[in-house]
């Protein structure tokens, strides 16, 4: 006999990944959820009658996949600027440095406007939400109200989101769009104990110094040590371009590394995410490794911007815990399918000029983009596949639709044919259905 009220029951494929396995298929199963949004039970198809006296649910009620659906975990994007979704698909034109003195800090300084971040922010999150990005880690912009907004906007649509205020008092070309290093701390310490009063159930503080170049030495050591004090998640950027690492050497010379100079500022733990990591040497990846900090992999930024090209065989090599993220709008695309593509072409890219490297497979890169990314984020307890006990953070496959943009030519593939097309030729037409934490996201259901 069972305690546990079961809320809902799916019957059909699962296609998740595993410790051992980047590509598990489970056909024809029965998942349970519970009154939480956990995964309670998952079982045969062919137990349904069992299954149903033992968690007492009605068979009838069980809702049945059809025969070219199957369910996968939602998407983790590991690092997202939502503030500068407002430009995505445009700027592409200049080098990093360049680029965020031009086009996005002037941007950025715009959300001390409250209508302009509620309108761009919502477009974010339900954008991603509905290409199948479950669990978003995001950037705001240094404005206080405007991220804590995001954090309620994520709340709303039923997303998991960490949410970043963003810190830096280094700014030489708008100087108007920058804090005093007091200020950051002070704000931080605001964001991180207004967000965690709202008690929204999925959404969590990160604390985010930009990146080394726009903060002092005494931010860093703030940010280092309000982190420790509440055991928070970090976020930030390294060794994205050649330049910018070349520009931390200067302005921190008594730093044995770009690495070391996070890790001396107690910026670098195992609740650390770090975005690009293109030019991190194996000593740096060694630290990271140590202390179990991750790399978020932003393909399309890193040729978008020409920052790049990371070697992820390298970093998964390292044994670096690593994840994807679009990074919009350096990526200029919102959803984690381009995300895939684009780290599987940069594999291939980088097997173009070296015949002998391990390309990754898509088995791999549908991993890093489910679990990967939920470990990266220090997540996985909560999300990242479908495991008895964590929310059932799902998207609802459909590759056959009218129209759409796979066409299912040969009779009877496989699940795993369904799933390949779906990464190289899906789109959110393909996305009938999206779940975080047992409850249904998309389509979007009206909140109050
Ligand atoms: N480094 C510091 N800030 C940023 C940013 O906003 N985008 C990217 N791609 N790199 C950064
Ligand atoms: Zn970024």
């Amino acid at each position: 006999e069972s305690a546990v009220d079961i809320a809902h029951v799916y019957r059909g494929t699962f296609v998740h990944s595993t410790d051992h396995t980047a590509v598990e298929i489970l056909e024809d199963r029965l998942l349970g959820v519970d009154m939480e949004g956990k995964i309670a039970f998952i079982g045969s198809g062919q137990e349904v009658d069992s299954l149903s006296q033992k968690w007492r649910f009605e068979a009838l009620a069980v809702t049945q996949l059809g025969q070219h659906e199957f369910f996968m975990p939602g998407m983790v994007d590991t690092h997202i600027h939502a503030s500068q979704y407002s430009y995505a698909g445009t700027a592409l034109d200049l080098p990093l440095l360049q680029w965020l003195n031009t086009y996005t800090f002037p941007v950025e300084a715009r959300y001390k406007d409250m209508g302009f971040a509620r309108n761009v922010y919502t477009h974010v999150v339900k954008r991603t939400l509905r290409n199948g990005t479950t669990t978003a880690c995001y950037f705001a912009t240094i404005h206080t109200d405007a991220a804590l907004l995001l954090g309620q906007i994520a709340n709303d649509f039923g997303q998991r989101a960490l949410v970043g205020k963003v810190c830096m008092d280094t700014n030489n070309f708008v100087p108007h769009y920058k804090e005093t290093a007091e200020e950051s701390q002070d704000e931080t310490n605001r964001f991180i104990g207004e967000l965690l009063k709202k008690k929204y159930p999925l959404v969590r503080p990160v604390v985010t110094p930009r990146f080394a170049p726009s903060c002092s030495s005494a931010l860093l050591g703030h940010l280092g040590e309000i982190a420790q004090n509440n055991n928070l998640h970090i976020q930030s950027h390294i060794s994205e371009t050649k330049e910018e690492v070349k520009l931390v050497k200067e302005l921190f010379p008594d730093y044995d590394s770009y690495t070391d100079v996070y890790h001396k500022h107690n910026l670098l733990t195992d609740k650390t995410v770090m975005a690009h990591g293109c030019h991190l040497t194996d000593e740096e990846l060694k630290l990271f490794r140590e202390k179990g900090a991750s790399v978020a992999h932003c393909p399309n930024s890193n040729i978008s911007l020409c920052s790049g090209m990371l070697d992820a065989r390298r970093v998964l090599n390292h044994k670096v815990k690593l994840g994807l993220g679009t990074d919009v709008a350096g990526g200029y695309s919102p959803s984690m399918l381009d995300a895939v593509r684009r780290t599987l072409d940069t594999s291939k890219a980088l097997t173009i000029q070296d015949p002998q490297y391990q390309t990754l497979t898509f088995e791999e890169v549908f991993r890093l983009a489910t679990l990967g990314g939920s470990q990266a984020l220090s997540l996985d307890e909560h999300t990242g596949n479908f495991k008895v006990g964590k929310d059932f953070d799902a998207l609802r496959v459909n590759t056959a639709i009218e129209g759409g943009p796979i066409d299912l030519i040969n009779h009877g593939e496989g699940p795993k044919v369904l799933l390949e097309k779906f990464l190289n030729l899906g789109d959110d037409r393909n996305i009938a259905e999206v779940y975080v934490a047992g409850k249904r996201v998309v389509p979007f259901v009206e909140r109050p």
